[in-house]
């Protein structure tokens, strides 16, 4: 995959054809696939089997698959098209709640649009500008998530020891991304950090896709299976941990791929600092008990059953359990906010509670 080390973003417009490509996350780390979307079909189908994938990158895609909706509107119908698209995107994956806030900024600014082509026009810029966006903010995250790392290696000698859970680096956000920008700002910056990569079972994002990165940017870290973590703190071993998060209430509730929550907890029994690292598209003002609303998406149990690898060379699937027992696949958890020790956002640091996160975004706060 030699040719991923001149790509920093998983997708973009390709303005000759004017459709937009996507790097094929499935077939990463060991080949590099890039994948046209040509329609608002394409798009859905990239979203829910994971060709995109990660809170902020599901946003920016469904926000294109906006721009295609209406690029490839039949003129019989365009604008029922419009809205059924939209409709079929948001329910594309359910947990992110960036998918449904971006389809929604741009669908709503469509609208203003007097003409078909201004809406298609419309569509287009806004998808970048939210692109753009999200860049923005994961370099501000990586900045303040920075001022967090300083105290903890001018404290102690040898490497930081940072604890991540998933992909969130730029493959899940466009560029930097949210937990991995404050490591990149770090290594940026001289510190010596060293990142425990947990596998992140059943699709292995992080063995596959934290790991490939960090490996890019040189940064030094170790894969270590999901249930390493508590062992880890235990002995001293993990000096922060940082994830990013799918959906987290204004309350303070975070949602992540599954398996977090117990990163959170045993973080909170060996007094290791516990940061989630957001930016403020993926908030949800609405709810206030991510425990009991905030949707859970259960996906094919044969992600957990089959195994995916490289075997001479060769991209193979094989079967771990016994092919008559039952697998459930559920890919997300909730951590409760009195295990989060702050959200590191783009505004810069707070307290995982309505009062922190309203300190930082009071427009965002209805009163
Ligand atoms: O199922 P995925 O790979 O889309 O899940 C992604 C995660 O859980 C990430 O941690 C989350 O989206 C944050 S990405 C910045």
């Amino acid at each position: 995959v030699s040719s991923a080390q001149t790509l920093n973003r998983p997708i973009w417009l390709n303005s000759a054809s004017g459709y937009v490509q996507v790097i094929d996350q499935r077939r990463l780390p060991h080949k590099l696939v890039i994948a046209d979307l040509k329609t608002v079909d394409d798009t859905i189908h990239a979203i829910q089997t994971m060709y995109v994938r990660g809170a902020p990158l599901i946003g920016v895609t469904g926000a294109y698959g906006v721009y295609l909706a209406a690029l490839t509107a039949p003129a019989s119908d365009a604008a029922d098209h419009l809205e059924a698209a939209c409709a079929k995107l948001k329910a594309a994956r359910p947990t992110a709640i960036n998918l449904a806030w971006a389809v929604d900024r741009v669908s709503a600014l469509v609208q203003t649009a007097a003409d078909w082509p201004a809406k298609i026009a419309l569509a287009r810029e806004e998808a970048g500008r939210i692109a753009e966006e999200e860049v923005a903010n994961c370099r501000s995250i990586g900045q303040h998530g920075l001022a967090l790392i300083k105290p903890l290696a001018a404290q102690k000698q040898g490497p930081v020891n940072i604890l991540t859970h998933c992909n969130a680096g730029w493959l899940a956000c466009v560029e930097y991304g949210t937990a991995t920008a404050p490591i990149y700002a770090a290594a940026a910056a001289g510190l010596d950090v060293h990142v425990w990569v947990d596998e992140t079972r059943p699709l292995n994002q992080g063995s596959r896709l934290t790991a490939w990165e960090l490996g890019q940017a040189d940064v030094p870290h170790t894969i270590v299976t999901d249930n390493a973590g508590g062992h880890l703190m235990q002995h001293g071993q993990v000096d922060m941990v940082i994830v990013g998060t799918d959906r987290t209430t204004h309350t303070g509730d975070v949602a992540n791929k599954i398996g977090t929550y117990l990163k959170a907890l045993a973080a909170h029994d060996n007094d290791v600092p516990f940061y989630v690292a957001l930016p403020s598209s993926t908030f949800d003002w609405a709810l206030t008990d991510g425990l009991a609303q905030i949707p859970i998406e259960e996906r094919d149990p044969d992600e957990v059953r089959l195994v995916a690898g490289l075997q001479d060379a060769v991209e193979r699937e094989v079967l771990v359990p016994p092919a008559t027992s039952r697998a459930a696949n559920y890919a997300f958890d909730v951590t409760p906010a009195r295990l989060v020790t702050g959200f590191i956002t783009e505004r810069g640091v707070c307290a995982a509670t309505p009062e922190g996160v309203a300190g930082l975004f009071p427009e965002k706060i209805k009163s």
